[in-house]
């Protein structure tokens, strides 16, 4: 059977329930071989037949794309595409400016897809909290016409427990995978 290999980082479980769905999903055809990134040891990459990178975004950061490039460098003879997971709603120029802000270099020419994460306040470190409920706290001050989507979605998210993790994020990426 062909293998695939997936490769993650997740703070808090989103990015690593959509690798779990993505194996699953393509059982049928692949053997796919998952790693958290730090535990990904260096090796060939040969025998992949295609390899996906998913990532939190933090801060408008994709976690672990620094260590996904020192690990594997022959990135651009692969299959590859990379699936970030952030709490927004999806909006198109966000997007181009994540991908615009985090594929560089090596990097850029690398398709991307989006699927919506989770957010629980009560999960996350105090650092992570502190951080977001600063965020929350400038964007409330702010006249409600000039919000960005994701500035909206953050303060809606305040105080709440939500999880938008829905297998329909990953069509774009298994119809990616699927294709010749
Ligand atoms: C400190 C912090 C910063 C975040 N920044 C963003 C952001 O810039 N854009 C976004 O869409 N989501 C942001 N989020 C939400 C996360 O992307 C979301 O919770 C996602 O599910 C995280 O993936 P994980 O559960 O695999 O860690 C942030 C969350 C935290 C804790």
């Amino acid at each position: 059977m062909k293998k695939g290999l997936i490769l993650y980082k997740s703070k808090y479980g989103a990015t690593k329930k959509y690798v779990i769905m993505l194996k699953e999903e393509l059982k049928e055809k692949f053997e796919c071989d998952i790693y958290e990134i730090g535990d990904f040891k260096e090796t060939t990459l040969k025998s992949y037949e295609w390899i996906v990178y998913a990532g939190g975004i933090y801060a408008s950061g994709i976690a672990g794309l620094n260590v996904l490039r020192k690990k594997c460098k022959q990135l651009k003879d692969k299959k590859t595409a990379i699936f970030c997971v952030g709490a927004s709603p999806y909006n198109e120029k966000a997007f181009y400016e994540l991908k615009a802000h985090n594929l560089k270099e090596d990097l850029k020419d690398i398709p991307i897809f989006y699927g919506r994460g989770a957010w629980d306040e009560s999960k996350m470190t105090w650092k992570d909290r502190t951080l977001c409920k600063m965020l929350q706290k400038v964007i409330a001050k702010k006249d409600p016409a000039s919000c960005e989507p994701w500035m909206q979605a953050l303060l809606g998210s305040v105080g709440q427990t939500c999880d938008w993790t829905d297998q329909k994020y990953l069509l774009p990426v298994l119809e990616y995978i699927l294709k010749n």
